[in-house]
């Protein structure tokens, strides 16, 4: 009798619980409840289910990245950063998200424009040109299946004489509603100089202070 009790004001609280609230002028927040997956199994079921998120597999990850991407878009169409608005239109270099560890945990793809299509020779890109753009989007997924988006990482190859520690790149930092953080040289410059002393170590290594998309992840 009581477990009846307990199993119905569960089903209830599930009932309840049946949102996808994707708001891209509020948030960008998307909950995966268990009672969006216990539909009809004829049909397509649209959302993966987070149950897994230290686990998450490639085409998981994906499927979430695919859901949340049109309210990314809407936030970041209004960013007062050019690049911010424009990236998406630009060649991804990674085949499905993967957790970042050295970018708070998050969930990452890596973009790059036109000037900067040498980064998807990785190790071989060798240094690049003046103009090229690297951006890193990301989102999380928290122990209990809630998906947030999060920050854009940007790295913007600049003219020679622009920084010599940085190699010329400034790095950039665009938080989740489209606002910017901070900037080499610009405002908020102290807000990513944590950017520059990481990345200098792939400079150590002989890279552009880049250190390319984990081999697991590469596009074929
Ligand atoms: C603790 C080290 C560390 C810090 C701090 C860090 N990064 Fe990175 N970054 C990496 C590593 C490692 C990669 C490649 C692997 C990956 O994607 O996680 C990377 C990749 C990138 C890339 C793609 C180009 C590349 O190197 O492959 C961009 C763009 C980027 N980071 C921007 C930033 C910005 C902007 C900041 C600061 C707001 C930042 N990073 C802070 C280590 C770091």
């Amino acid at each position: 009798m009581l477990l009846r009790h307990f199993l119905v004001a569960i089903g209830i609280l599930l009932l309840a619980q049946v949102t996808v609230h994707v708001d891209a002028q509020q948030s960008s927040t998307v909950q995966y409840s268990d009672s969006e997956f216990s539909g009809d199994p004829d049909e397509p079921r649209r959302h993966t289910r987070v149950t897994n998120p230290a686990t998450l597999s490639g085409p998981e990850a994906e499927a979430i990245y695919h859901d949340l991407a049109p309210a990314m878009e809407a936030t970041f169409s209004l960013s007062p950063s050019a690049i911010a608005r424009d990236y998406r239109a630009w060649s991804r270099f990674n085949t499905a998200p993967y957790r970042s560890a050295t970018h708070g945990q998050r969930f990452i793809n890596n973009y790059a424009n036109a000037v900067g299509a040498a980064y998807g020779r990785h190790e071989d890109a060798g240094v690049l040109p003046v103009g090229a753009i690297l951006v890193k989007d990301s989102f999380t997924v928290t122990d209990d299946g809630m998906v947030e988006a999060g920050p854009l990482f940007i790295m913007e190859k600049m003219d020679d004489g622009f920084n010599y520690v940085t190699g010329n790149w400034r790095y950039t930092l665009v938080l989740a509603d489209g606002a910017v953080y901070g900037q080499t040289l610009g405002d908020g410059a102290q807000r990513v100089e944590y950017c520059i002393s990481c990345h200098l170590a792939a400079q150590v290594q002989g890279a552009d202070h880049i250190f390319f998309v984990p081999e697991a992840f590469r596009l074929p």
